[in-house]
């Protein structure tokens, strides 16, 4: 069978290389694609705008395509699900009515109310003092959402009501109409995705992203500088409560509704140090860098389980089956970003071979025999292991031999679910007095605090000097077992 998909990001790259494990797959287009994808056997790319809906449909008619997957939200809000499904063809990605579970976050909020869905208290403004007093009545620290989509700069977790009023301002200057004024919440953030047919559901598998470009989760908002999974944050019965409380109420919502949405459901959850779990948003596609994290752990054929969404048969689906290991993406971003960065940078050591070691392409064009740099965001290095703490090794090891003018990755991915190293108590050299052993009790009280100390993700308000509050995160270190078998790299 012949895929089509749509997108150019690292996401698309591991849509694409999944689905072409599978030898049932004759060949994926992929619209516009990005160097990785021109690289991989049985893939075109078509250079064709994302948003020529017509362009699309007219392409994969001729050429036979039996699925259309749909990568980015862009295209999803624009109604390409609706228009490719007028002219006959299969669409894994919600219709225009759907994807507004993310393009609106104040239909989202409405819906989540219908559905009793737990999220942030809140309230919507299409009037810049409404939202002012609203903000001054309930104080700070307080987040402010623009209501379409920003590309991850429509959101202000503001410090201070200045701050909120500034954010106000500042959305509507960009010529933001509707905002979304949110309560403050704390804890840990975690991904998990569902893929859908609209009648039942089934979940994937979880994961953690590092949205803020520096180390210790500092500095300016990225499309996401890093990811793992499974977060180990979800333990089973968590998952079971974030279905019965979460998606099982969306899915029921939609068909009260009688929206009937195929895809992926995204929801990024904030759960409480006391374990409650509060939707932040829902996004209607896969994410990224998590889906990079994710698909390499898939055993099950990528493009059976998404068929099995576009023709509605999800409820006789087998199981879906995943390697008992762990991932680690790491992203190596152009220097400057999410600010000014230059293209056109030559990347080598892209020829790497390890074992569960997986190179996508973000931000590349092919250039000559070799790639150069076309984006922000240029790579995402993901890495298997059977634990976290040698992924975590497998992916620096391998991002340290790629190189491109002005790399620039974060040295810490992953420090949430990194082994601390031991603390060694030396022995002491002479029998100890009462006053030493007292000392020694109370150091060792100190240390066994931090060792427990589990950092959670505070969703930091932006703070210019955050610095002495930066997680130490020492260096991945050198695998334990650092035999390199055949490639297996992408
Ligand atoms: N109510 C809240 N309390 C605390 N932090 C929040 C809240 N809402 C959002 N945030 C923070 O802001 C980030 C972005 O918010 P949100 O996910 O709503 O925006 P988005 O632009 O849709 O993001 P994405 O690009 O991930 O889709 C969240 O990941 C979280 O860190
Ligand atoms: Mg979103």
């Amino acid at each position: 069978m012949k895929i089509l998909v749509v997108g150019n990001g690292g996401r698309e790259h591991a849509l694409v290389w999944k689905l072409l494990e599978s030898p049932k797959v004759s060949k994926v287009i992929c619209v516009p694609g990005n160097g990785g994808t021109a690289t991989l056997e049985r893939c075109q790319n078509l250079p064709m705008r994302v948003d020529d809906f017509e362009g699309i449909a007219r392409f994969a008619n001729v050429q036979g395509v039996s699925l259309v997957v749909v990568g980015p939200e862009v295209p999803l809000a624009g109604g390409i699900t609706d228009f490719l499904q007028s002219q006959d063809l299969k669409v894994f990605g919600p219709t225009k009515t759907g994807a507004q579970i993310e393009s609106s976050k104040s239909w989202a909020k409405l819906f989540m109310k219908k559905a009793g869905i737990p999220t942030a208290k809140s309230k919507t403004f299409i009037d810049t003092a409404k939202a002012r007093e609203y903000i001054t009545q309930q104080g700070a620290p307080i987040v402010v959402k623009a209501d379409g989509l920003a590309a991850g700069k429509g959101v202000v977790v503001a410090e201070t009501i200045t701050q909120a009023y500034g954010a106000v301002d500042a959305l509507w200057d960009q010529g933001v109409r509707k905002l979304v004024v949110e309560e403050y919440l704390t804890g840990q953030e975690v991904s998990v995705f569902a893929v859908t047919d609209g009648l039942t559901y089934r979940t994937l598998l979880t994961a953690q992203d590092h949205k803020r470009i520096g180390e210790g989760d500092t500095g300016e908002n990225t499309g996401g500088m890093g990811a793992y999974s499974p977060a180990p944050l979800v333990t089973p019965e968590l998952m079971q409560r974030i279905e019965r409380e979460v998606l099982d109420p969306t899915l029921a919502e939609f068909q009260r509704q009688k929206i009937t949405y195929c895809g992926v459901l995204y929801a990024g959850l904030m759960i409480s140090p006391q374990g409650d779990i509060k939707v932040l948003e829902f996004n209607c596609r896969f994410g990224d860098p998590e889906t990079q994290a994710i698909l390499p752990l898939l055993e099950t054929p990528l493009h059976q389980i998404l068929l099995a969404c576009v023709e509605q048969k999800l409820a006789d689906f087998p199981p879906i089956e995943w390697k008992e290991k762990q991932s680690v993406c790491v992203v190596a971003a152009s220097g400057g970003y999410p600010g000014g960065f230059q293209k056109g940078k030559e990347i080598s050591g892209l020829d790497l071979e390890a074992e569960d070691v997986f190179i996508f392409h973000a931000g590349t064009k092919q250039k000559g025999k070799g790639f150069v740099t076309d984006g922000g965001r240029v790579l995402g290095v993901t890495a298997l292991a059977e634990d976290f703490d040698r992924a975590i090794a497998k992916a620096y090891n391998a991002i340290h031999q790629i190189e491109f003018e002005g790399i620039y990755y974060r040295p810490d991915i992953a420090y949430r679910v990194k082994s601390k190293p031991p603390q060694v108590t030396p022995p002491p050299l002479v029998a100890p007095t009462e006053q030493d052993s007292t000392k020694e009790d109370s150091i060792e009280e100190d240390s066994i605090e931090e060792d427990s100390m589990i950092p959670e993700i505070l969703p930091s308000p932006p703070s210019p000097s955050p610095a002495s509050e930066t997680p130490s995160v020492p260096e991945a270190s050198t695998p334990p077992n650092p035999q390199q078998p055949p490639s297996n790299s992408v």
